[in-house]
């Protein structure tokens, strides 16, 4: 069984992806992490050494070698769907489903993790709905694209494995 989760940074994606990892007896693949130990750097080290368009280029690239192993539940990160043909390839090698949140529910999520992810350590947090809601706009029809989509803006990381599981 090859499952992946998709949708905007604070969506969930690896909370609930370790649990419904765990329940299915799958092995758990978090993108963004298989990507900072290939490279032996975090996330922000490769996007202020090396850039955007390096981090996207290692991403669809180690994106096609992790959906070509037997099984899983991959998270993928928020952009991922977005670049090169990542959602059609994701969806051609697993089953996908998107985690959707209102801008607002990811922006009380995403105020504690802003720091870690170089895309929103800039935005003010009084600008972060407005932010989100435009992002949102712009990935919106890449998300869509995923088989199912799952409302998540007042359900807990249990609620939501459990509507997939
Ligand atoms: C990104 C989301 C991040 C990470 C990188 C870029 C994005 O993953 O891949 O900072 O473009 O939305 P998470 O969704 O796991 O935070």
């Amino acid at each position: 069984m090859k499952v992946s989760l998709v949708g905007y940074m604070g969506s969930g994606k690896t909370s609930v992806g370790k649990q419904l990892a765990e329940l299915m007896g799958l092995g758990f693949i978090d993108l963004d992490e298989y990507i900072e130990v290939r490279e032996g750097k975090s996330i922000q080290e490769i996007f202020s050494e090396n850039g955007e368009i390096y981090f996207r280029k290692l991403e669809n690239e180690l994106l096609k070698e992790v959906l070509s192993e037997k099984s899983f539940v991959l998270s993928t990160g928020g952009g991922t769907p977005s670049f090169y043909n990542n959602m059609d390839l994701i969806n051609r090698n697993s089953l996908s489903f998107y985690l959707h949140a209102s801008p607002t529910a990811l922006a009380e999520r995403l105020k504690q993790g802003q720091i870690d992810r170089p895309l929103i350590a800039h935005v003010a947090p009084e600008d972060l709905v407005e932010f989100i809601a435009k992002h949102l706009f712009e990935r919106n029809a890449f998300y869509q694209m995923a088989h199912e989509s799952i409302a998540t803006s007042n359900r807990s990381v249990e609620e939501v494995v459990s509507v997939i599981h």
